[in-house]
């Protein structure tokens, strides 16, 4: 068995004899001796083969070749202080090829520059890499530290039923035909919130799973159609309780897997203010560039735009960009223009602060106007301002959200290793969907409204709030979760608000309505994205880095190419025809 980390060996190892295990990261025969460097799990060691047999075998030695060696540890002569292991090697006697590889695909290098679809078909191979083997290594001392958090502190990890029943109500379900029930499908459950909640019912009172979840959704580099959830529920909770439970484990995973601390309670933030001051539900606060409201500036304008936005009860919002004028051109500022109508913004009209002011609508705004702005913004010489009008509240606040976000990318003003964590909470019960012509849960048809609303789930929806609440960490929303409803009444009217018939509900819901009946504690709980949190704490912003066999955008596995086609037997067998 293999007994020694070869990362583990160091100078007060010299003279020992020494078992080693691993793959030939590299060679290099000078003649009489050969340098190999041997990799294991832990990292690398350099063996010297000198002449006699072993020099013959290791300057056969093909990369990625398996080996067991016997050697003694002794002082190099010259050090590599790059390397833990730099300041010895191991001078072989014996040399076991276990086994050879064929010539690689790719290097198995830090700075690869294989194709991605390349080292996904290789997915063994790239484990070997540095960077894929170390996201792994910190996603399992996540798990780790959850697990032992959640532990003393008495939740109860239960394992919840993958083949599930479909509740379409979110993302796209991935189906499975059941062969039994011929024409019946079970679902791949989303997350396990049903479950979770009947666990409650149940008298778990605090459940923890770290969870697989399905979303037959469009993919991003932040989403997979299969991904794990740290998720847990809590009986006799409160939103408090929650959010304290959840930033202290966050806070023991990031001191355990990180050495960082973080300071407690995190900030908490409105929906409401986080849209108004940030455009997102998920701000990054690695920067600051609010944004800012001067439309009551521009009263009385005489500029026409401005005027008409006014008049439809539109906004008028700017960005103030410090000390960066001089950086944009007209060429880099129609950029940008173009970047905000992506986000259905009709234009960006923007002014440089100078003594004399320039910029598109500099000669628009009148000398009255400008001061207010300079006061009010606090506008210094090569100051950039930046504005988006329109009747639109929402498309003002999203674009600039989002300019925000490209121009801290562009100016550089995200420092490395910064992590700023919030809690976004109070937000909206539901939102409107064009796609379906009706309001859908914002979070989902579990979360409770705030007391002080709940008569607004039939009457008013827009303005309904709920007791739900996202954590945020450096403008990714890393984890949300809410109070349920444990009133049956609350429960069937929450339904109803998303027009979802009696005979809808029965079906889809029937069994969960009926178990709220039998003496629901109040609960709540949240879930962790267990992918995100790697992907942040290992400062990847492509999530397929952290998932040992991820999927492409288009959902599949290059490796084992799956999705596949699938044998007529197997198809009829469960009685299905392919459409072609
Ligand atoms: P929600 O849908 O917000 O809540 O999911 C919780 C967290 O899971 C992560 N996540 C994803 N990660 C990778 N790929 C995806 N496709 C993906 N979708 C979601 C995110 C997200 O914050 N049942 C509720 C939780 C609750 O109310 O307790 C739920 O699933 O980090």
């Amino acid at each position: 068995m293999k007994e020694i980390k070869n990362n583990s060996l160091r100078i007060h190892d010299v003279s020992r004899e020494v078992t080693l295990y691993g793959w030939v990261q590299k060679k290099r025969d000078l003649g009489g001796v050969c340098f190999i460097d041997l990799r294991d799990r832990s990292g690398i060691v350099q063996l010297v083969a000198r002449e006699g047999e072993v020099y013959d075998i290791a300057r056969g030695l093909k990369s990625e070749s398996v080996l067991k060696v016997i050697g003694i540890v002794s002082e190099r002569e010259s050090k590599n202080p790059n390397l833990d292991t730099g300041d010895i090697e191991v001078e072989l006697s014996s040399i076991d090829v276990l086994n050879s590889s064929r010539d690689l695909p790719f290097e198995i290098t830090d700075d690869t520059t294989a194709l991605e679809d390349t080292r996904l078909k290789y997915r063994y191979l790239d484990i070997r890499r540095n960077a894929i083997k170390n996201n792994l290594i910190t996603r399992h001392k996540i798990m780790m530290a959850v697990r032992k958090f959640l532990d003393g502190k008495d939740f109860v990890e239960v394992e919840t039923p993958i083949l599930c029943k479909s509740t379409p109500e979110g993302a796209r379900d991935y189906l499975v035909p059941s062969r039994v029930n011929k024409g019946k499908f079970y679902a791949l459950p989303q997350s396990p919130q049903i479950f979770k909640q009947l666990l409650m019912v149940g008298g778990m009172e605090k459940y923890f799973q770290i969870a697989k979840c399905f979303r037959d959704e469009d993919l991003r580099s932040d989403r997979q159609p299969e991904f794990t959830q740290i998720d847990l529920e809590m009986s006799f909770a409160s939103e408090e309780d929650v959010m304290s439970l959840t930033e202290r484990l966050l806070a023991k995973v990031f001191e355990e897997v990180k050495g960082i601390k973080l300071s407690l309670p995190l900030r908490r933030m409105k929906y409401d203010d986080a849209i108004r001051l940030y455009g997102s539900d998920k701000p990054d606060l690695r920067f600051d560039m609010p944004i800012c409201d001067i439309g009551s500036i521009f009263e009385h304008t005489s500029f026409g735009v401005f005027q008409k936005v006014l008049e439809d009860g539109g906004i008028i919002n700017c960005l103030v960009v410090k000390n960066a004028a001089s950086e944009y051109s007209r060429k880099k500022l129609d950029q940008l223009t173009e970047f905000v109508k992506t986000y259905k913004a009709s234009g960006l009209a923007y002014l440089k602060i100078a003594d004399e002011v320039t910029g598109s609508v500099a000669k628009v705004v009148s000398e009255e106007e400008l001061s207010q702005l300079r006061e009010q913004l606090d506008l210094e010489d090569n100051d950039l301002v930046l504005i988006v009008a329109d009747s639109n509240y929402s498309v003002v606040k999203t674009s600039l959200g989002a300019l925000r976000c490209k121009l801290a990318k562009d100016l550089n003003l995200i420092q490395k290793d910064d992590y700023q964590l919030l809690w976004v909470y109070e937000f909206p019960s539901f939102e409107w969907s064009e796609e379906e012509g009706r309001f859908l849960a914002c979070h989902h048809p579990f979360t409770a409204p705030l007391d002080c609303d709940v008569d607004k789930l039939l009457t008013d929806k827009a303005h309904c709030y709920s007791k739900a609440y996202d954590i945020v960490i450096n403008g990714y929303e890393a984890g949300g979760g809410s109070i349920r409803i444990h009133d049956e009444d609350v429960q069937e009217k929450m339904f109803r608000a998303l027009e979802l018939s009696e005979e809808d509900i029965h079906e889809k819901f029937g069994f969960f309505v009926e178990a709220l009946k039998y003496g629901t504690p109040p609960h709540g709980g949240l879930a962790l994205g267990l992918d995100r949190l790697t992907m942040l704490l290992e400062g990847t912003d492509n999530i397929r880095d952290v998932i040992a066999f991820p999927k492409t955008t288009s959902a599949s596995d290059l490796m084992s190419e799956c999705p596949n086609e699938v044998s007529l037997e197997q198809l009829q067998e469960l009685s299905i025809a392919i459409d072609e």
